[in-house]
């Protein structure tokens, strides 16, 4: 891997807690490095650390009060803001969680953290039952959905003498994943589907029969995570339409969410970006028929059989194929036997670029596994055929052939 902290502007935010002397390391690895690393620091942590100890490791100014301006050319914590690559909060205290949750500014690290339009990392460091309150965790959940990344604790001996959740991640492994995340970025801002808007969906549709019941499918929704993020790996705008599934979807920021239920609403939600889009990948399972009534109130029991009638939905990817002009069109054949057949009777009869078969009566083939075994047909026959893979890779194949095939380079 090639070192992606090379030529990066860190900020490193120190807050007060006894972790804020592994802050020095952490300073001293992401230099080695070649990081440029600009150190801020809250009052309370310089109770537990020295300027001098970060600004000579660092080699860079360190900065602690908002009215120090050194320059008169610049206001410093608008100009460390507008000029970093990441923000890097090491340890984070449950207070400047707090802080960065609410947009309270009253010190130089939280008034440079409203400027910034980087990326942000915390790596909470704080007594176990602290960083088990339900005032932490909800202020940890506003920050995650606003697509502040974590860096979990670890579990161990605490400096107040409980054993359990909240030491900070040791600065080998919080540069690792500083390192990792920016490497990813980097490929993100320069890969093969760059400037290429994907829509995916994901998850089983739901259709109703009443207010408390519905006819659904057992697709989880992985697949297609996988596929939106790998999407956005390799550097394309990213939509992801999302029916039921297991699991929440990625939280990127950069990964647009749009919620549909039913068929109806997927084909509402996907007719409507369809202009727009270059590639679509269609991995939800879509239900094929919906109850031809939906009651607008619980039914009740009467008799001893009840007859459900059901009318076709709407065919998303057949009625879309029809219509196709630039866009490349995925689908996914999931089967129980014959899925070649199958799969490539939908490629023709949906208009298909590409289409993916599984066959999910095959064990760690199909529904809820992380894993797949697919093949991958064009009008022309065998594209590819994975032997059992992670569906991530599956998803990273799958979009690197629509990468080459929809710029006509080579991979
Ligand atoms: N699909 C769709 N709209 C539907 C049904 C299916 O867009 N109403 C898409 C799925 O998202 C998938 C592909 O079509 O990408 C194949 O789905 P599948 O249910 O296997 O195809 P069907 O044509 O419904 O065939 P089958 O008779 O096997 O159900």
């Amino acid at each position: 891997m090639l070192n992606s902290l090379k030529g990066k502007r860190i900020i490193l935010g120190i807050t007060g807690g006894i972790a804020a002397y592994k802050a020095a390391a952490l300073t001293s690895k992401l230099t080695q490095k070649g990081a440029e690393v600009h150190v801020i620091m809250t009052a309370s942590a310089k109770q537990f650390i020295t300027e001098l100890t970060l600004q000579s490791l660092s080699k860079q100014r360190v900065y602690s009060d908002t009215f120090q301006e050194r320059d008169p050319e610049a206001i410093a914590h608008i100009d460390l803001a507008d000029t970093a690559d990441l923000v890097l909060i090491a340890p984070a205290t449950a207070n400047i969680i707090g802080k960065m949750a609410h947009g309270i500014a009253d010190d130089m690290l939280t008034s440079t953290l409203l400027a910034v339009t980087a990326p942000v990392m915390v790596a909470p460091a704080m007594n176990v039952h602290m960083y088990q309150h339900p005032a932490v965790i909800s202020n940890m959940k506003i920050l995650a959905e606003r697509g502040i990344q974590f860096i979990e604790p670890g579990e161990g001996l605490l400096a107040c003498g409980y054993v359990g959740k909240g030491r900070l991640e040791e600065p080998e492994t919080i540069v690792r994943v500083v390192e990792n995340y920016l490497a990813q970025r980097d490929s993100t801002a320069s890969g093969p589907l760059k400037g290429k808007k994907v829509m995916v969906t994901a998850g089983g549709t739901i259709e109703r029969i009443d207010p408390v019941r519905y006819i659904s499918n057992d697709s989880s929704g992985k697949m297609g995570f996988a596929v939106a993020r790998a999407a956005r790996a390799l550097g394309a705008e990213v939509t992801l339409v999302v029916a039921r599934t297991d699991e929440a979807p990625p939280q990127d920021p950069a990964i647009e969410i749009v919620r549909a239920s039913s068929a109806q609403d997927m084909y509402e939600a996907v007719s409507g970006r369809w202009s727009d889009c270059d590639i679509l990948v269609k991995a939800a399972a879509v239900a094929d028929y919906r109850p031809k009534e939906s009651a607008g109130s619980k039914i009740k029991k009467s008799g001893d059989t009840l007859t459900l009638e059901l009318v076709k939905t709407t065919d998303i990817l057949e009625t879309l194929g029809r219509s196709k002009n630039k866009q490349f069109l995925i689908g996914f054949a999931a089967e129980t036997g014959n899925a070649e057949v199958y799969a490539k009777d939908k490629l023709v009869r949906k208009n298909l670029d590409l289409i993916v078969a599984n066959d999910v009566a095959v064990e760690g083939a199909g529904f809820g596994t992380d894993t797949n075994i697919v093949s991958i047909y064009d009008a022309g026959g065998l594209v590819l055929d994975l032997p059992l893979v992670s569906k991530d890779e599956v998803a990273r194949r799958l979009m690197l052939l629509a990468a080459e095939r929809t710029s006509g380079a080579a991979l």
